[in-house]
């Protein structure tokens, strides 16, 4: 059978630096666990702006489309600033997501006990945290009509978003979040506001359809999602997934996210429906962007990015044994005291580079064997 395919799109800034340290590890477990990937490189971002004059070449799209899983590492930077809106570096990621039909938007809160105390919260609340956000990613009121200002005849303007919600739209993504929790500890909890939105209500109705017909043994509740935010700050660990709508899950998986800790440290997996092969369409990549104020220098934590990888072993390639060993070597460099810059405390110590980052990381893997 031929090997599982990967298209890496390093991007701009520190993307490509970050993106070093995951080439090295997907050259280990081939090496190392026979698990060997199909390897392909393109251009996304700036980068594919500098030589074809748009952030996704159409060619580039096509690839990302074939293979079994994407990795992205960032876009954009000061010097695209004045580009036209349409072929902004963003826009190549957009179109990734949008012509994939990415619908399902993994975010993981993990702490790993090393830097628990580096959480604004108490060590105790989040200590051995291991919550995943799935945030609805193509639809709702970042995309509904009718949308717009408009000046009324008094001059008075009017902005209006609207949230719109299809069944088949609520149902994808809360089977993606059923599954997930299959393979975790088998409970859900969906978060909208359907004491005041209607597609709130359409919401709660469609999830719990979806649980009752298709996965009554996973455990279900509902929150609003006010409260969800309260608990995710007060007492986080009573969560296992969360399925949510697109604007919910920008703040609140951004609010879990940081329960953790660093920028540095977050990874992500965008989903879609399954391709012929049973993966799913699927696109991994750090939540951080380019970072222009220390690109170059070598001061990038590569760990969002490897944990990214790490995910793409678990949710594409099911390996999940494999993705657990590279967290846990992860672990094992954060225990030592091994940090890059962003990692350092107020008692400060001296940072590893982006590279000796890697390196720690792969000795750890070899020392797993
Ligand atoms: P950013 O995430 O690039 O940086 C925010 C802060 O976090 C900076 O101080 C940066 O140095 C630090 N940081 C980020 N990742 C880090 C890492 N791996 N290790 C150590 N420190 C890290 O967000 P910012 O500054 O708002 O945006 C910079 C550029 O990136 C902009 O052009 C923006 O449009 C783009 N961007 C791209 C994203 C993507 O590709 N998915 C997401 C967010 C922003
Ligand atoms: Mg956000």
């Amino acid at each position: 059978m031929a090997n599982p395919s990967l298209l890496i799109l390093a991007g701009d800034g520190i993307g490509p630096e970050v993106m070093a340290e995951v080439k090295k590890i997907i050259s280990w477990y081939g090496d190392k666990r026979g698990l060997a990937f199909d390897v392909s490189e393109d251009l996304v971002g700036g980068a594919a702006y500098d030589v074809h004059g748009v952030p996704l070449a159409d060619a580039t799209m096509a690839k990302a489309q074939e293979v079994d899983a994407v990795l992205l590492g960032a876009v954009g930077g000061p010097k695209y600033d004045v580009l036209d809106f349409s072929v902004k570096p963003e826009r190549g990621l957009l179109r990734l997501r949008k012509e994939m039909d990415l619908y399902a938007n993994l975010r993981p809160a993990q702490c790993f006990d090393a830097l628990a105390d580096f959480s604004s919260l108490k060590k105790d609340v989040v200590a051995g945290l291991d919550i995943m956000i799935v945030r609805e990613l193509t639809s709702g009121v970042y995309f509904g009509t009718p949308r717009g200002i408009t000046t009324q005849p008094d001059g008075s303007r009017v902005g209006i978003n609207t949230q719109v919600y299809t069944t088949e739209e609520i149902r994808r993504v809360a089977r993606s979040a059923f599954e997930l929790a299959r393979r975790r500890n088998n409970k859900v909890c969906s978060m909208e506001k359907a004491n005041v939105m209607e597609s709130g209500i359409l919401w709660r109705e469609e999830v719990q359809w979806v649980h009752d017909n298709e996965y009554p043994d996973v455990e279900l509740s509902h929150m609003y999602a006010d409260n969800g935010a309260m608990q995710l700050v007060r007492r986080p660990k009573q969560f296992d997934v969360i399925v949510t709508d697109n604007l919910f899950g920008d703040v609140l998986s951004d609010c879990a996210a940081m329960l953790t800790g660093s920028l540095g440290m977050l990874p992500s997996a965008s989903l879609g429906a399954p391709m012929a092969n049973g993966r799913p369409k699927a696109m991994y990549e750090p939540v951080h962007g380019s970072a222009p104020d220390i690109a170059g220098q070598g001061k990038a934590n590569p760990i969002a990015c490897i944990l990214s990888f790490a995910m793409a072993l678990r949710y594409s390639f099911d390996q999940g044994d494999e993705a657990t060993r590279l967290e846990k070597a992860i672990e094992t460099v954060l225990a030592d005291g091994v940090r890059t810059a962003d990692l350092m405390g107020p008692e400060g110590g001296q940072p590893v580079s982006t590279t000796e980052m890697g390196d720690k990381i792969l000795a750890a893997l070899n020392a797993s064997l």
